[in-house]
């Protein structure tokens, strides 16, 4: 459920209309609904309400610095997969005992961050690295918590992409390496041994996956219990899925009581790693039609976000619900609906209904809350969107839009 509803044939944002923020601030822009990512986050957390859990919002979907604020103040920590994220985090008010981070290139310096910051823990995800931060906690006179982040060879049935679990991936460690992972990490000297991870995938809509790999992580933790390692933390990542158009992901609390049920009587924390699930659904992408343009074989409907505002649909081929922000009634045509940089790749949508648009008209790209503006970029010298939060009946910007000056000034007396 969220907040982005038509009211007298007109779509708001909460209690915003939308035409009101495309004159204020003009398009492409993003528009973020703070109640719905509150909401969502309560949805999400209170599904564990019955077993010891942090939950760790995946910053890598969304990482404005607002977002963050919101979803702190709603007690959310943080699962953060670079220095720049941890940077983020904390400056948004993060609580580092909330912060794990995950991520198969950590790079000194970022591992040095993280221990000055003193965050949970870090999810290793190969034996060098585990050197790494060893070598780092102890020049540093700290010890590093960790977890190993296992590849329990699960198939999480998502785009292949977004699949992280599975024999072939480059994530984590094999199961079958674990025991020789923790046995080797518990002698040395500036590691802590804390925790179990794994992240198979994202958008996934069953939740028979993720049981599978719990009982793969629950069966590890015994085996280590047995040799005297004391696992406290369970970590299972994200990848609750959306309804992007006709999927049925199951609801955080079906989702929630089934792990609560399989994890009843282990002395753990459950630490979950959702993104999408919090924010792709609390964010819109408001973009105005340029032209029109009729070809023997094609409607198509030149609008000014593109590519590199939104990459989901020419990058994995997704699909996004598209509609006016004013329904006109008009009869329905097929449209591709296009951007304006030099790829033929460069859509949001091919062979879309939609009523009849015209140049000028304001159409409006649903669920771009979670990997929409973190992915976009200046291709084709393009500043990159603003974005807008929405609050009740107010708005304000989080983010300004990019000027020419922002294509340049990193380029200038270099
Ligand atoms: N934890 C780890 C270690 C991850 O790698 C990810 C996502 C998450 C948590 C959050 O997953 P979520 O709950 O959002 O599914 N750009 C792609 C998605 C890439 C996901 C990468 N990892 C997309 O637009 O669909």
């Amino acid at each position: 459920m969220h907040y982005f509803n038509l009211r007298d044939n007109r779509l708001f944002a909460e209690e915003v209309e939308v035409e009101k923020i495309v004159e204020k601030y003009g398009t492409p822009i993003y528009i973020y609904s703070s109640r719905t990512l509150k909401r969502h986050f309560h949805a999400f957390d209170s599904a564990f309400y019955s077993i010891p859990h942090i939950t760790c919002f995946s910053v890598k979907c969304n990482s404005n610095l607002h977002v963050l604020k919101t979803l702190k103040e709603e007690g959310a920590g943080s699962d953060i997969v670079s220095g720049g994220e941890l940077f983020k985090a904390l400056k948004a008010g993060i609580d580092p005992k909330k912060i794990v981070f995950s991520g198969v290139g950590k790079q000194d310096h970022e591992i040095r961050e993280a221990l000055y910051a003193d965050i949970l823990m870090f999810n290793v995800e190969s034996m060098q690295e585990l050197e790494k931060i060893n070598q780092i906690a102890i020049s540093l006179n700290k010890k590093a918590r960790i977890s190993f982040r296992i590849n329990p060879d699960v198939d999480p049935k998502t785009h292949p992409y977004i699949s992280t679990g599975l024999k072939q991936n480059k994530f984590g460690i094999d199961i079958n390496d674990a025991i020789y992972a923790y046995r080797t990490a518990k002698e040395l000297k500036g590691i802590e041994p804390v925790g179990i991870d794994c992240h198979i995938g994202s958008q996934l809509t069953e939740i028979s996956p993720f049981l599978e790999a719990l009982d793969k992580l629950k069966y590890l933790y015994t085996e280590l219990k047995e040799l005297g390692i004391n696992i406290q933390y369970l970590d299972l990542g994200g990848g609750l899925g959306i309804t992007y158009k006709e999927e049925e992901p199951p609801h955080p609390k079906e989702f929630g009581e089934a792990l609560s049920k399989s994890l009843a009587g282990y002395p753990l924390t459950l630490i979950l790693e959702p993104g999408r699930v919090i924010a792709g659904n609390a964010g819109i992408l408001v973009t105005k039609v340029i032209y029109t343009k009729n070809t023997s074989e094609k409607n198509f409907l030149i609008v000014d976000a593109g590519m590199n505002d939104l990459i989901r649909p020419s990058f994995y081929g997704s699909y996004h619900r598209i509609a006016e922000v004013k329904p006109s009634g008009r009869p329905i045509k097929k449209y591709d609906v296009v951007g304006p940089i030099c790829e033929s790749g460069d859509f949001l949508a091919k062979d879309r209904e939609l009523p009849e648009v015209f140049a000028g008209e304001i159409l409006c790209i649903f669920s771009t809350g979670a990997y929409g503006f973190v992915m976009s970029s200046q291709y084709n010298s393009r500043p990159r969107a603003a974005e807008v939060m929405v609050q009740g009946d107010e708005f304000f910007l989080i983010r300004q839009r990019e000027t020419y000056r922002d294509l340049v000034y990193l380029e200038e007396n270099v």
